[in-house]
């Protein structure tokens, strides 16, 4: 039996795994001189030693056809006051870094996006092909947390808050 003679709709399949709660992510790397970045919900830790995370890209990902070119990425981990950045870093057609405050990682120099809850600094270490997704690893070279910024959660196709 495989899963397509099971019948389940993609809508079914987004709809249950929507029960999981994740956090949200916005993916930022540093292309020709240019920031480019996407949201996510994928993130992962995966390894301690050594340090890896990893993330998923959609095949259909204009912005990853962009930050696979790069050394390194940066994964910027929202705070609950940040959910507007969310549709901002999906958006297509705009430029997605206007208007915002953002520096250059002191370890890769990377895009880092100011008032995160936190950001780790990584090099792209393996890519994989998995169904219609990029399966990214990422090697850890960097990483901070802010403790006093409650960060912004994702559930059911929402976005909820921790901070209570
Ligand atoms: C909450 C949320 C989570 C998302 N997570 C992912 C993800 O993990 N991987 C991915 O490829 N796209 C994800 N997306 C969609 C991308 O952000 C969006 O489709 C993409 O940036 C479209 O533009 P692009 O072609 O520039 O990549 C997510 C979108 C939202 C709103």
């Amino acid at each position: 039996m495989t899963s397509q003679d099971t019948k389940i709709s993609s809508d079914e399949f987004r709809r249950v795994c929507g029960h999981y709660v994740t956090g949200v992510g916005v993916v930022t790397a540093m292309v020709e001189n240019s920031p480019i970045g996407f949201s996510i919900n994928s993130f992962t830790s995966v390894s301690l030693d050594p340090l890896l995370v990893s993330f998923y890209a959609a095949h259909t990902s204009s912005t990853w056809a962009q930050m696979k070119h790069s050394e390194f990425f940066a994964v910027n981990i929202l705070s609950e006051s940040q959910h507007e950045l969310i549709s901002v870093f999906s958006k297509k057609g705009i430029d997605r870094f206007a208007g915002l405050d953002w520096e250059h990682s002191p370890v890769t120099g990377s895009p880092l996006l100011s008032n995160t809850s936190g950001w780790i600094d990584c090099r792209i270490s393996q890519v994989q092909d998995i169904g219609d997704h990029h399966l990214i690893v990422g090697e850890v070279l960097g990483l901070h947390a802010v403790s006093d910024i409650a960060p912004l959660a994702y559930y059911r196709g929402k976005f909820v808050s921790l901070a209570s």
